[in-house]
């Protein structure tokens, strides 16, 4: 099978893929919520500490045992540990969690591609007043567009890696950056913004919380698309010359420019549209923000290039984003797909429908969390609240799975697969990486402390969170 394995045409090709993947809504709608919720400077020194000293050395991890196996992640898990049944269930878990984010992740793209039909069709009043988001979530027509933006995916993944996910990254992403600097630019020229920007950029150490902590590590994992084989199956598809350390240093890099970018946009927005904001009634920031606050910034473009002018960046600025979230949720699906494929030799055709149809289930139930319907709204209570079947998949998936599977793959590749594979297999296509401090840093730390903090966290988080 390895031999008609697809590969990436060429390096760039590449990274803007593992880039575009990467840069999504975790950035864009994630990141910014987590910093307004979680004191602002206080979490962006933790996410900024958390991508490089612990993320980057996992996405290497990661990445480097997909292009040695040329699997999917559980065939990769399976073959590098000889067949063992515990790391078969590592496998699973990391093909598990994939397929559950892009269940929430599903419903989120659809929330943005009803919102660009809205900008396109609507009146950014509406959409900039803070009730239109919760009327919106719970209205039908969300069941329309997620008929849509399903259809959507499949029709990318049928057409396979090479020309779905490399042609949308490299056209689309270089504009979403622009375009979010360019609206950085005009939010920060307006008045009060300052507050925003000395609340993110200024940590206030008294905020470094367990939680806190928790969340940055979550969140960046989930930025950078680890822990849920998304690197293990994009690193199947490089070919033997690619320098897999810098690629994952420039994907880091790539995916933190925009969510600080992001964040640069939306603390200050907050700010100087809500002058009296209390930053300690920012803990209760939730996903509804962005969409309020991004409307807003659009409406406020207004006064200086009129109401049609508004609405088209309005409309720009949300097919962008569309963007930014499909070409993720595309490549969260394509792990479960590729190892269905892979390990019960079904043709994609088929794999595709057969998890579409559950996925889509699932998304439809995560869509009428949100009052539409009792059972789905209160599924159920932990940590003192009632939860609904969105916010479960959300904490384990999103909050509790991750670090463990950052912990497992550690622990696999420098125990089980041994540490010199692993060098000997970084070094291939990577001429300067040998005997660097980089190379250094992840010999010494993949082994040791990266594994015990990230332990630590998901034990921490578990007890947190769900006791
Ligand atoms: N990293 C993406 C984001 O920040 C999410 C994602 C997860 C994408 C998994 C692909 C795979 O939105």
């Amino acid at each position: 099978m390895s031999g008609a394995r697809e590969q990436f045409g060429t390096r760039i090709g590449f990274i803007l893929a593992a880039a575009g993947s990467a840069v999504g809504i975790g950035n864009l709608v994630g990141f910014p919520v987590g910093a307004a919720k979680n004191g602002g400077g206080a979490f962006l020194l933790m996410y900024a500490i958390f991508v490089f000293a612990i993320c980057l050395p996992v996405m290497l991890a990661e990445m480097t045992v997909g292009r040695r196996a040329r699997k999917d992640p559980l065939g990769t898990y399976r073959e590098l540990s000889n067949n063992s049944g515990g790391w078969k269930l590592a496998g699973w878990l990391s093909i598990l969690t994939p397929f559950m984010i892009a269940v929430f992740y599903l419903v989120i793209t659809v929330w943005i591609f009803g919102y660009l039909f809205e900008a396109v069709t609507g009146d950014l009043d509406v959409l900039a007043n803070p009730d239109t988001f919760n009327t919106f979530i719970n209205s039908p027509k969300v069941f329309l567009y997620m008929a849509g933006v399903s259809a959507i995916v499949y029709l990318i993944l049928q057409g396979g890696v090479k020309e779905g996910i490399e042609k949308a990254a490299k056209l689309l992403m270089p504009s979403l950056f622009l375009m979010l600097l360019i609206l950085v630019v005009f939010v920060l020229t307006r008045e009060n913004a300052m507050a925003g920007v000395k609340f993110y950029l200024i940590p206030d150490f008294s905020k470094l919380t367990a939680s806190v902590i928790n969340g940055a590590l979550s969140q960046a994992f989930f930025s950078l698309s680890l822990g849920m084989g998304i690197l293990i199956t994009y690193g199947s598809y490089i070919s033997k010359d690619a320098d897999v350390p810098n690629s994952a240093k420039l994907v880091a890099i790539t995916d933190t420019a925009v969510a600080f970018t992001a964040g640069l946009l939306i603390l200050p927005a907050i700010f100087s549209f809500n002058p009296d904001t209390n930053p300690a009634e920012l803990s209760e920031s939730s996903i509804g923000m962005i969409f309020t606050f991004l409307p807003k910034i659009f409406l406020a473009l207004q006064t200086s290039i009129g109401y049609i002018g508004a609405s088209m960046v309005a409309s720009l600025f949300f097919l962008l984003v569309f963007f930014a979230a499909i070409t993720s949720l595309v490549s969260i699906f394509e792990v479960p797909v590729a190892a269905l494929m892979e390990e019960k030799d079904v043709s994609r055709k088929k794999a595709l429908v057969m998890l579409g149809l559950i996925l889509i289930a699932l998304g439809g139930f995560c869509a009428l969390s949100f009052g539409f319907v009792e059972f789905f709204t209160s599924f159920t209570h932990y940590a003192g609240a009632d939860k609904s079947f969105f916010d479960v998949v959300y904490d384990v998936f999103y909050d509790t799975i991750l670090p463990l599977n950052g912990f497992l793959i550690c622990i696999f590749v420098i125990y089980r697969w041994k540490r010199h594979n692993l060098n000997e297999a970084l070094e291939e296509g990577a001429p300067n990486y040998k005997g660097s401090l980089f190379a250094r840093y992840v010999n010494m730390s993949l082994g040791t402390f990266i594994p015990v903090i990230l332990a630590v966290i998901f034990i921490n988080t578990v007890c947190l969170k769900y006791f």
